[in-house]
């Protein structure tokens, strides 16, 4: 039927659409926290990671390792939007920094940028602190960047990672117009399979 076949169609032409606009841009987009502990937080944050397209997620020190052997039950928040992004441990975030990434780091420090008015670059390593800590002052001087988000008092460390990458997002959606055939593809892919709600 033809119109089996033109939306066919359109799924191919969306889809080669968006490889195209991702071969194109050809960002890199990674994450690092320092020294995180909370098992909870890090699910959140990789979670975070799949569903704004991040390639790599680092992680330095002990204590997140540690929270994940001392209870094996905990919660696994990862989910499967995010299982095939590496979370690997390193004893130096500055170290793993990814080639030709600008280290952007997001911190309460005097100076840093608000968010709002924060350009990103194409190639960005997002370093966040720990949960109950501040980033390094050695680990600010060597950033390419310092943004801070303008909120009332100090966000979860993975509620940080989701405004950054959304911030990222809707700056790089800028401009690309907004298609409602391609938005509805992406609403069907990723809602769950028992969501069948509609705008009439
Ligand atoms: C729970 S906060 C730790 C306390 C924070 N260092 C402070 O001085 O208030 C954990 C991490 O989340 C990030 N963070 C939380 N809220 C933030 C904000 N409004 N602006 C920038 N970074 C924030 C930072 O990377 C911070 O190190």
């Amino acid at each position: 039927m033809p119109l089996l076949v033109l939306s066919q169609k359109s799924c191919n032409s969306i889809k080669i659409k968006r490889d195209e606009i991702n071969q194109m841009k050809k960002t890199k987009v990674s994450i690092g926290l320092s020294n995180p502990k909370s098992p909870g937080n890090v699910g959140s944050v990789m979670r975070a990671a799949g569903n704004f397209r991040v390639d790599s997620v680092f992680y330095t020190g002990i204590r997140y390792p540690l929270a994940l052997e001392r209870n094996s039950v905990t919660e696994n928040l990862r989910r499967k939007v995010s299982h095939d992004i590496p979370l690997s441990g390193v004893s130096s975030l500055l170290e793993a920094a990814p080639d030709n990434t600008e280290i952007i780091c997001v911190e309460y420090a005097l100076n840093a940028t608000p968010l709002p008015e924060f350009q990103h670059p194409d190639n960005a390593f997002y370093i966040f602190g720990p949960e109950d800590g501040t980033l390094e002052q050695a680990m600010i001087d060597q950033a390419d960047a310092v943004v801070y988000v303008p909120t009332t008092g100090c966000m979860n460390l993975a509620a940080t990672v989701n405004v950054v990458l959304y911030d990222r997002l809707i700056k790089s959606y800028a401009g690309t117009g907004s298609n409602s055939i391609e938005n509805n593809q992406r609403i069907r892919q990723n809602r769950d399979t028992n969501n069948n709600v509609k705008v009439r």
